[in-house]
């Protein structure tokens, strides 16, 4: 096997990013550069994403980024065996922009494309971070993301469940919405939970009394919103506390779910009888201190390894695609210039389409 260095584009969401990869047989791999350029600050008026707005940022943003990613490399495209990009699912300008560039690089630097789908970028990092062997159990949690998938190859997956609504990253961030706390709401909804009583609001733990994997998470924004405004028709306005006990409570509710879920899906996977099973997860809501541990600990009491890769690589960059890139490279799989930007694309292609969407585009 030679070695192999290849450059990921990252832009179906509002992260513009480019990342350098190299995997040497026997060596593993190794980041050599990771720029993401976050584009926060140009939707925060808006309350999300607006595709429009991010689908230029990308445009002007991403040849910067890349050669950002070269120059912190220390290499030039002359030294790079491949383009990969993110092909989809995601916002479907977001997804043209990145597509584009890519086409451009590789045709002018004589390289190969490669199309990745933006879930295998996530679903493969465990791979790249902790060098996971086939199969594994993966929770893909996010903003935009939540589902179960049994990852048996770097193009074979199976999906368990996921969401039929919201993500739970989207939750979160409609709570702290709701209760007047920063954006992103993860971050924010979790520090404020540190100070509360996760007992004193009884929230739903929807879709618990259904057999499987699927999940919900929207009847829980609704429940936060009634009992936020029956305190505040009660008292005339919430108090501190009373906001660290709605995040408690919400919090809680999401986590226990996510536990509740995960025991479901790893039955599923011991099914298969894994050499060395584990469980990893990616996606930004994996950062959630509380979640985490309760996914650990879910794991400990089932002797499975838990692997939670390092948050910049939980979230959206393109270290992940590269890498996925080279996966792929690796069995043969590459694209012309043909290739072409899908605003759906589902890992497992033979499961029934989930209901929702995600605050961040149709995904899967
Ligand atoms: O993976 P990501 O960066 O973007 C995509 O959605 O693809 O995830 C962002 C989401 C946001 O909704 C954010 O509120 C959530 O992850 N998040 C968290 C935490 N940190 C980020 N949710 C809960 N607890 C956190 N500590
Ligand atoms: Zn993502």
């Amino acid at each position: 096997m030679q070695t192999l260095t290849i450059l990921g584009l990252e832009s179906s969401c509002d992260d513009t990013a480019a990342a350098v990869v190299r995997d040497v047989p026997g060596a593993g791999a190794q980041i050599l550069s990771s720029v993401v350029e976050g584009q926060a600050a140009l939707h925060s008026d808006f309350g999300g994403v607006v595709p429009e707005i991010a689908a230029r940022a990308h445009a002007e943003k991403l040849d910067i980024c890349v050669e950002q990613a070269l120059s912190q490399a220390g290499l030039t495209l002359s030294q790079i065996d491949a383009i990969a990009v993110t092909a989809g699912p995601g916002l479907i300008g977001g997804v043209l922009s990145g597509v584009m560039c890519a086409r451009g690089i590789a045709a002018g630097a004589g390289l190969p494309l490669i199309g990745v789908n933006h879930l295998a970028g996530h679903a493969l990092t465990p791979r790249l971070t902790d060098g996971l062997t086939f199969p594994y159990l993966m929770l893909l949690v996010s903003g935009g993301h939540c589902q179960f998938l049994i990852v048996h190859g770097a193009q074979d997956y199976n999906r368990l469940g996921g969401t039929i609504d919201d993500a739970p990253g989207e939750a979160f961030d409609k709570t702290a919405r709701l209760l007047g706390l920063d954006q992103p709401g993860g971050p924010a909804v979790e520090v404020c939970a540190g100070q509360g009583d996760a007992q004193r609001f009884a929230f739903p733990r929807p879709l618990l009394n259904r057999p499987g994997c699927d999940m919900s998470f929207s009847g829980l924004k609704t429940a936060l919103l009634r009992t936020r405004d029956m305190l505040i028709h009660d008292q005339g306005g919430i108090t501190q506390q009373d906001r660290a006990d709605l995040c408690a409570g919400f919090q809680a509710a999401i986590c226990d779910v996510l536990v509740e879920k995960t025991r479901r899906a790893l039955i599923e996977y011991a099914s298969l009888a894994p050499d060395r099973p584990a469980f990893a997860i990616a996606g930004g809501v994996a950062a959630n201190r509380a979640i985490r541990a309760g996914l650990e600990t879910l794991c400990t009491e089932q002797a499975i390894a838990f692997v939670a890769p390092p948050l910049s690589l939980c979230t959206d960059n393109a270290a992940m695609i590269a890498w996925a890139g080279i996966e792929l490279f690796r069995s043969g799989q590459y694209d012309g210039s043909s290739l072409i930007a899908r605003p759906r694309w589902p890992l497992d292609q033979t499961a029934p389409a989930l209901l929702g969407s995600g605050k961040k585009g149709a995904k899967a």
